[in-house]
């Protein structure tokens, strides 16, 4: 059974250091098949963590059912406070001006005037009448970006948002990412196949594999980071194997 306890009661002593999420024993099956197999995992509060795995490993159900969206999964899984997510397409509605798919659903004194606020922060504030279909793939995401960040979230959780976007773009999205990371501070937990994108982001990076969480490494190095760093080039590395994908020189 699906147990999904929500503002848990926590002793004083533990406050500091209790996750905004926490996930034992997770099991989800589709059909028969397992996808996730006792899975556990914990974010800190604050803590940015990016996920890797192959396609069709689980990531993505896993961030659904933190996000709440999946009824079948079982397991223990306990949230703290407001939860936004971002997907790979970013779902705008089209007959709903910039601003206005911002607030959506917003509840908030002002909501109009805090989603303006988003949309400054993600550099779009001039984009706020436009409508969906006139932006381009990077804007687009950034207004996905400015619908999760309004909602002034404990834990984000991003679905391979920036996958469908070409390089350049990331890496200014990236630096975006990170700056209003480090202003507001949420827990994240990124869903990847970029395996460089990890590396330049996370605090810690994981692995999926066989239903389960297969590898965690830790990156204790400032930002922005160089991926020419001899910490991320060695971990790469690892990680790559990880995934399964032969170092390059071998066969
Ligand atoms: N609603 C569903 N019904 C049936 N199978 C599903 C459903 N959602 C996901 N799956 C299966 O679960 C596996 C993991 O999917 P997913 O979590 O989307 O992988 P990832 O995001 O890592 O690429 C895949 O084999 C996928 O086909
Ligand atoms: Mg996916």
């Amino acid at each position: 059974m699906a147990t999904r306890i929500s503002g848990a009661v926590i002793t004083e002593a533990l406050v500091d250091v209790a996750p905004v999420a926490r996930v034992r024993n997770l099991v989800r099956d589709f059909d028969g098949r397992r996808v996730l197999d006792n899975l556990d995992l914990d974010i800190a509060p604050g803590e940015f963590v990016a996920l890797l795995g192959r396609s069709g490993s689980g990531k993505s159900t896993l961030l659904r059912a933190l996000a709440g969206l999946d009824r079948g999964v079982e397991g223990e899984l306990t949230t703290e406070g407001t939860i936004a997510v971002a997907f790979q397409e970013p779902r705008l509605v089209p007959w709903k001006r910039v601003l206005a798919n911002v607030f959506l659903g917003l509840k908030h004194a002002d909501p109009k005037a805090a989603a303006r606020a988003a949309l400054e922060e993600v550099g779009l504030a001039e984009r706020a009448a436009a409508w969906p279909l006139t932006l381009s793939g990077g804007e687009a995401q950034r207004v996905s970006l400015a619908r999760a960040l309004v909602r002034e979230p404990d834990l984000l959780l991003l679905d391979e948002p920036f996958s469908a976007l070409d390089a350049l773009t990331r890496i200014t999205i990236h630096r975006l990412v990170i700056d209003l990371w480090q202003r507001r501070r949420p827990g994240v937990l990124l869903v990847t196949h970029d395996v460089d994108e990890a590396l330049r982001l996370a605090d810690r990076v994981l692995v999926l594999g066989a239903g389960r969480i297969a590898h965690e490494s830790r990156i204790d190095l400032p930002r922005p980071r160089r991926g020419d760093h001899p910490h991320l080039i060695s971990l790469r590395e690892t990680l790559l194997a990880e995934l399964g994908v032969a170092p390059e020189g071998t066969r």
